[in-house]
């Protein structure tokens, strides 16, 4: 974890190995030159022995499980529960137990596949709002004890908290406060302690439980009555000190305030929980925190990978391009993406939903394992203990990880840092991190290349903190200037990464919400009737045969019929694959349909025309109508 002390100490090993060779080489060598050269040597040693502290973190600062719980960037949400069977999402509360059924039930297969996608966290809806518990709680009836599931005699908390422990996966618990079942909600002190009761066994039966997910929602002309919060957290931390606690306003983590997993532009980890109320959320203050805070409460942005929380044999889930455009607006905008994957009524996580979070992951990695900065010459306005420190060295921004960085010398009034890639390169996407451990300090910062001359803005940001990515049109360039222009103090960079998404359409089409109002049929009209054959560069985004260069086959084909010749190509495109696909006007039949007549691989590397694929993307989406890609 903190690689400091080696690396210093390796930096000195060098620097004697480098001095004796020096001393070695000078051959013929009077004494008086050796003497100079072992009393330099000796006035040197404790020069570099002695190491510049660290700057002073500055307050508010995360605790240790909430740094952890930050680490890991992304959790998978399991919905799973009466409402699976019974195509609801909030149910009454008085749906017979005999409906939950899950033949098939692996929960090793749930952490399998959030594994697999890239998941260290999963947390499970032990108890919604219907009140059914997924254990066998000893407090109600209205559980897995009167299922016909294993026999009344299962138990899905346990089944996943064990395959959560073998995997090395955390493990999180959502226990509703609103129970639509149980008798004594709405008598305060009753429900207080059946609540208590029901949050002790949760968290004292299965195991470390690394996060505790409070929902704040409740049904209008709901029962009054109070809940005990102040009881409910410390009865948490007293069972499971390693535990988060999420709630609308914390302690540890707070809900983003919306149900899209979207965060502000803007995102602080700091907020005052005095100014905010569990169950009254103010979406904008959550989604923006608050430079002021004297709270530590970073935001975790829950979203489904479909339209419900639960599972519905109806829908399908949202394409791997969308949730990258959320993980950009989320884990890019220092948040941690919970993202929703419900278990189907077999038990199982379905096919749909693996193969979009592979293509998910495909993406993730095409684009953020290669840092183009990897090979930067760097330089900064000022290092922290002189240019030779190589403890706050600028080069720390290419390390991985939050516990080495780049610290400039105090009192300065210019924060840069400069990178020469060495070749010129197109990219489009900054990534940057802070030291969130020294608190959240950056208020506002810009990117900059030099271009024919002169330093030109590509993007200006406002926050960090974990990790912040920004899109941006592709630029090209061999010198980057990355400059910090207002800071709570020092800021410290931990990472700096350059990227090419070559996947995205959003950061080249701005306008891309109004076009989606657009009548997609008529788009696709327009320039149909211009020329009889269109041909395009695209990127595949999805794969299978539900998902067709990143609109669904239904509304693929609703546009344009794929040539069987063609459509072998087309299904099978592997996600990050580039085509030249050719449109054309059929010879006979519905002359405003096209027809994809061709779907030609092309040798990677190649650019696609980003033009015409957000041509492309707007009619597809525009078919959606609702605006919903954006
Ligand atoms: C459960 O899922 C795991 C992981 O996918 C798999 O290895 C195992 O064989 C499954 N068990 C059963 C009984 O299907
Ligand atoms: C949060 O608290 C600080 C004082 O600790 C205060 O300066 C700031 O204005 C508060 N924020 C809001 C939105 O009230
Ligand atoms: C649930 O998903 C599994 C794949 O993991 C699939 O075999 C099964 O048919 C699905 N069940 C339903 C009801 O769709
Ligand atoms: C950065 O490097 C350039 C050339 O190597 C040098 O001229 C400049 O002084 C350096 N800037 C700083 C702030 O050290
Ligand atoms: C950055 O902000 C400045 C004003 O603060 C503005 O002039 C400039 O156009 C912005 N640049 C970009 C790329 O957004
Ligand atoms: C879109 O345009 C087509 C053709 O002009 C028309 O038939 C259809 O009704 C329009 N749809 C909507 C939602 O406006
Ligand atoms: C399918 O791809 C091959 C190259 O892999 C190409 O030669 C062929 O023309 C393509 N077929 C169609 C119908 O696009």
């Amino acid at each position: 974890m903190n690689t400091d002390n080696s690396n210093s100490n390796d930096n000195n090993v060098r620097n004697i190995k480098r001095r004796t060779q020096a001393l070695n080489s000078t051959n013929p060598i009077s004494l008086r030159a050796l003497t100079i050269l072992i009393i330099l040597f000796f006035t040197f040693i404790p020069h570099t022995a002695l190491k510049t502290p660290p700057p002073l973190p500055i307050l508010p600062l995360p605790s240790a499980p909430q740094l952890q719980w930050q680490l890991s960037s992304m959790a998978l949400f399991l919905h799973f529960g009466p409402n699976t069977f019974t195509d609801s999402e909030w149910g009454t509360g008085h749906a017979n137990p005999s409906v939950f059924n899950p033949t098939r039930l692996n929960a090793s297969q749930w952490v399998h596949v959030a594994e697999e996608a890239g998941f260290s966290r999963v947390i499970l809806t032990a108890k919604h709002h219907d009140g059914f518990c997924l254990w066998p709680s000893e407090y109600t009836d209205y559980s897995v004890k009167a299922s016909p599931w294993r026999n009344g005699k299962g138990d899905v908390v346990a089944e996943l908290a064990t395959a959560a422990k073998e995997a090395g996966v955390a493990l999180g618990l959502y226990l509703s406060p609103w129970d639509r079942h149980e008798n004594c909600y709405g008598k305060t002190v009753e429900y207080n302690e059946f609540y208590m009761g029901q949050m002790v066994e949760l968290l004292s039966r299965y195991g470390d439980i690394k996060e505790v997910w409070l929902d704040g929602a409740k049904g209008e002309g709901e029962k009054d009555m109070e809940y005990y919060f102040d009881a409910w957290f410390s009865l948490i931390r007293q069972l499971q000190p390693g535990a988060v606690i999420f709630s609308d306003t914390g302690p540890d983590t707070r809900w983003i305030g919306d149900e899209a997993g979207i965060a502000g532009s803007s995102c602080w980890s700091l907020f005052n929980r005095s100014d905010a109320e569990i169950g009254g959320t103010d979406p904008q203050y959550s989604q923006a925190g608050d430079p002021y805070g004297h709270d530590w409460v970073p935001a975790e942005c829950d979203v489904s990978i479909s339209p419900g929380w639960f599972w519905h044999a109806s829908e399908v889930p949202k394409s791997a391009l969308k949730l990258l455009d959320i993980y950009y607006r989320s884990a890019g905008r220092n948040c941690l993406l919970l993202l929703n994957v419900p278990p189907n009524s077999s038990g199982l996580i379905s096919d749909e939903d693996i193969q979009v979070l592979q293509e998910f992951k495909e993406l993730r990695r095409s684009i953020f394992s290669d840092n183009l900065a990897k090979n930067a010459m760097l330089n900064a306005s000022s290092i922290r203990g002189g240019n030779d420190n190589s403890q706050f060295s600028p080069y720390n921004v290419l390390e991985d990880g939050i516990y080495t960085y780049w610290a400039p010398e105090e009192d300065q009034s210019d924060w840069v840092l400069y990178l020469n890639l060495q070749e010129s390169l197109s990219f489009n996407v900054l990534q940057v991190q802070e030291p969130i451990h020294m608190g959240q300090r950056i208020i506002e910062f810009n990117l900059e290349i030099l271009n024919g001359g002169g330093w030109k803005k590509v993007i200006n940001g406002t926050t960090v903190g974990y990790k912040r990515l920004l899109q941006f049109p592709t630029v090209q360039s061999q010198y980057l200037k990355f400059v910090i222009s207002r800071s709570r103090a020092d800021p410290l960079i931990s990472f700096l990464g350059i990227h090419m998404d070559r996947f995205s359409i959003l950061s080249y089409a701005s306008g891309i919400t109004s076009q989606a109002h657009v009548n997609g049929s008529q788009v696709l009209q327009q320039f149909s009737i211009a020329t009889d054959t269109k041909v395009l560069n695209v990127v595949c985004f999805d794969r299978a045969a539900k998902v067709i260069f990143g609109c669904s086959a239904q509304q693929f084909f609703d546009f344009a019929t794929l040539h069987p010749y063609a459509a072998k190509n087309a299904s099978n495109a592997l996600v990050g694959e580039m085509f030249r696909i050719t449109l054309s006007k059929p010879k006979r039949g519905n002359a405003e349909h096209l027809r994809m007549t061709s779907v030609v691989p092309l040798r990677s590397g190649f650019q696609p025309v980003i033009e015409t694929l957000k041509d492309l993307y707007g009619v597809i989406y525009g078919a959606e109508g609702s605006g919903g890609f954006m």
